[in-house]
């Protein structure tokens, strides 16, 4: 049988595990000095979880969102580009010692601190075995990397894809090793536009995120190439670029952080119906936000068009609603999808005046726990 060849770093990757690796130390260290700011308080719960994340981990934390969906219990969970663990470790709490979560990356020195705290975490937390592993390996080789098919519930990722210089590679990849029914939740930059060459080979910019950060459209599309269901946008975030030297090569370029959701699931699209949420998700008793459309209140109806029909009774969130047909007689059901789903861009201006006036300490607040890069 003939041997699979194996990965080969590209300069972009060498580039960006020197950048991780060596010259950034801690958080601080990032020289964007760009930060993303806070449009809502995080959760008590996931409050309570960074806090037992220890000091050496989370001083090295570069992410740009909050890479967490709900709904976890249990799950066995991917993150690509896990960095030195944090979000390993919050999670890893949020899915339980019957849970599992792998984090995956390429850069040895990040991942000589995950690994070092293991024990501290487990013992902190009163596992009696590890629920976390760290691999060293490219998201564009998951499966070279032993994680295999059709294995993980969900895959999550923070700030990482934008780093990567083949983007179909990676969605490809997560959609081989997800189960069907699968989500992958990640947090990214996003640009509003194709950057130019002088942007993307700056190796600082690259390295910061903005030269290799998709133009959403461009996820959209990629997304639908390898067989995701249309990406939700769930929260978008402006990014402000105060760096005087950086803002005149990124020139009108403007970048926001935003989260997705894209779903694995067999084709076709289901039938609209009711959708009723039963409340009993961890963390959202009261409601549940599932994207910038949709945010479904415990025990009331909500009309859910077929594509979000097809999401809800085929993944993991069946267990949380109940589904009622639209109608009694036969007569035509129909709900519209809603209008303006999909630009990041306009969510985050929108949510940026929206939480105008009830800010939670502004850029870089430790109180919101939210990053700084
Ligand atoms: C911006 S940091 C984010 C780390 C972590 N998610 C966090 O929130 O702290 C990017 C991480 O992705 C890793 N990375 C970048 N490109 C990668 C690739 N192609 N394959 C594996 N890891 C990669 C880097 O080594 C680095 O640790």
């Amino acid at each position: 049988m003939a041997e699979q060849a194996s990965f080969v770093d590209t300069t972009v990757h060498l580039d960006v595990k020197d950048y991780y690796g060596k010259t950034l130390q801690k958080t601080s260290d990032i020289k964007s000095n760009v930060c993303v700011a806070p449009t809502e308080p995080l959760p008590k719960f996931i409050l309570q979880a960074l806090k037992k994340v220890h000091p050496d981990v989370t001083d090295r934390y570069y992410g740009c969102g909050l890479a967490v969906p709900e709904c976890l219990e249990g799950c066995r969970i991917l993150d690509l580009g896990c960095g030195s663990g944090r979000d390993c470790y919050m999670l890893s709490q949020l899915v339980g010692e019957a849970g599992h979560v792998t984090g995956i990356d390429m850069t040895e020195d990040q991942l000589e601190v995950a690994r070092k705290h293991v024990d501290f975490h487990m013992k902190e937390f009163g596992y009696r075995k590890p629920n976390v592993t760290f691999v060293q390996g490219y998201i564009e080789a998951l499966t070279e990397a032993a994680l295999e098919k059709n294995s993980f519930d969900i895959i999550i990722s923070n700030c990482v894809v934008n780093l990567s210089p083949d983007k179909k590679q990676v969605l490809a990849e997560a959609f081989s090793v997800l189960k069907e029914g699968g989500e992958l939740f990640f947090s990214d930059m996003y640009s509003n536009g194709r950057q130019t060459e002088e942007i993307k080979n700056n190796k600082v910019l690259w390295g910061e995120g903005f030269g290799g950060a998709l133009w959403y459209k461009d996820l959209l599309q990629l997304a639908e190439e390898v067989g995701f269901r249309p990406p939700r946008l769930v929260k978008a975030n402006v990014i402000a670029v105060d760096n005087k030297e950086m803002q005149a090569i990124l020139g009108d370029f403007k970048f926001v952080s935003a989260t997705y959701r894209l779903f694995k699931l067999p084709k076709g699209s289901g039938k609209p119906c009711k959708a009723i949420y039963n409340g009993n998700i961890t963390g959202a008793e009261d409601s549940l936000h599932f994207d910038c459309q949709y945010t479904f209140k415990a025990n009331q109806v909500t009309e859910v068009d077929g594509e979000l029909a097809s999401i809800l009774t085929q993944s993991r969130y069946a267990q949380a609603f109940t589904f009622q047909p639209l109608r009694k007689s036969c007569e035509p059901c129909e709900v519209k999808p809603k209008a303006g789903s999909g630009d990041p861009f306009e969510l985050a201006v929108q949510l940026q005046k929206q939480s105008a006036g009830s800010a939670t300490g502004g850029c870089c607040s430790t109180q919101s726990g939210t990053c700084c890069k």
